[in-house]
């Protein structure tokens, strides 16, 4: 969604338009299309707004009922911090005693919204104009939010009477493409870094994929999940975080959410975990606890050990239940070889496999085609190395 397609929606046919649309549905996209336009309106407004219908759709899963009534670019909603996540962001800010947040980079507003839903006042600061634009609109209903479009690192923040500071820097270049070099991002990772000797009470969400080696030692460093899918890193510092330096790991589902929080510091290496034989259950660490350099506490909490010095998958004798892990039963072991494995699967009926893989090149959807399984039952394989050796070990769901 670009400026222009964002100024017709604004207007009041544009709007009266969208409000007008049925659920999107990709299926009669095309279809509504066209009829809208036959029915004489200006193509440049059906566009902008099947393409505000679309991003509505895929906004749920961040935004739930609420994007039905939010603006969206497509930049903007697919770096926006999700809800639930926003929410357990917002939570800190409110734990700390802040009562004025400035938000530097506010995007569509994810994270705004979910401050100022805490009863917090917000200085939301976006420097694109489209983006600043929705994320005025999206915060339109709470009142404690004020969205100024310009240069976040330009806010005067004590003169604004700001006592704590978030900033989720922009990861896409012009070209939509992401950056994974934190200088590289807008703000800069450094420059935001840099406010805390202003405002000690500051947050950053940074990529998932930063190096422990990267952290500031004053920092704690929460790795952030989502429905088994790692979104996030959060660097917390001052009030914001009571845990102190360190590192942890929160998983947000829909059960409610679980923190592990190790014991070094943020920037030193991982604690060294056990290396030893295959036992009778094999457990898969939640990625968030895996990039926080936890997997020696999952192995304390399962009472087992690594498969493999370099390998995140964690093996114990007895079944252990923990929100850390996906646990599985082994049925079997083979060493790794494609006329081996195919003979096993067609002797036991396979038709179907769900692959799992980890220290392999092994890429699951060729190995899926030269396998070429036409049976009627189902297993899933995990490709792995099991002390140095590649192998498959085929595993069962225990929930
Ligand atoms: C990752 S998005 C923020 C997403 C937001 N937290 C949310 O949940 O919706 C980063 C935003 O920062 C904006 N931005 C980048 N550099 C900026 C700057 N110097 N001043 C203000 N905004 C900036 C980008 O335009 C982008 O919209």
């Amino acid at each position: 969604m670009n400026d222009d397609g964002l100024r017709l929606l604004l207007s009041r046919d544009g709007w009266a338009l969208l409000e007008s649309l049925p659920p999107y549905d990709e299926d009669h996209a095309l279809g509504l299309s066209t009829a809208l336009r036959d029915r004489g309106l200006d193509p440049a407004l059906v566009s902008a707004a099947m393409t505000q219908s679309r991003l509505r759709a895929r906004a749920t899963t961040k935004f739930g009922e609420f994007a039905r009534t939010m603006l969206f670019t497509q930049d903007g909603l697919e770096q926006a911090t999700r809800l639930t996540v926003a929410a357990r962001h917002a939570k800190r800010y409110a734990d700390a005693g802040a009562t004025h947040v400035a938000d530097l980079g506010c995007g569509i507003g994810g994270d705004a919204m979910a401050l100022a839903g805490m009863g917090l006042r917000v200085l939301a600061v976006e420097q694109d104009e489209a983006t600043a634009a929705c994320a005025t609109l999206n915060l339109g209903a709470l009142p404690s939010a004020r969205v100024v479009h310009g240069d976040a690192l330009a806010v005067d923040l004590t003169a604004e009477g700001v006592d704590a500071v978030y900033a989720d820097p922009g990861r896409r270049d012009g070209t939509g493409r992401r950056i994974f070099d934190p200088e590289a991002c807008s703000p800069p990772l450094g420059a935001v870094l840099a406010l805390r000797t202003e405002i000690p009470a500051l947050g950053v969400k940074v990529a998932p994929g930063i190096p422990h080696s990267a952290l500031p030692a004053d920092t704690h460093a929460q790795w952030v999940s989502a429905a088994g899918a790692v979104v996030e890193a959060g660097l917390w510092f001052g009030a914001l975080a009571p845990e102190g330096p360190g590192r942890s790991a929160l998983l947000v589902g829909p059960a409610g959410a679980n923190t592990m929080t190790g014991t070094s510091a943020p920037d030193a290496p991982p604690v060294p975990a056990p290396q030893g034989p295959l036992e009778a259950y094999l457990f898969e660490p939640d990625g968030a606890v895996i990039r926080a350099g936890l997997v020696d506490q999952v192995c304390g909490e399962v009472g087992g050990h690594l498969i493999d010095s370099s390998i995140a998958y964690v093996t114990a004798p007895h079944l252990v239940t923990t929100p850390f892990a996906t646990a599985f039963r082994v049925v079997d072991r083979l060493p790794f070889g494609l006329k081996r494995l195919r003979a096993y699967l067609r002797q036991r009926d396979v038709g179907r496999v769900t692959i799992k893989k980890r220290g392999t090149a092994v890429e699951p959807d060729v190995l899926r085609r030269q396998l070429d399984l036409r049976g009627s039952s189902e297993t899933t394989l995990v490709l792995t190395r099991v002390a140095g050796s590649q192998t498959v070990l085929v595993v069962e769901p225990t929930a």
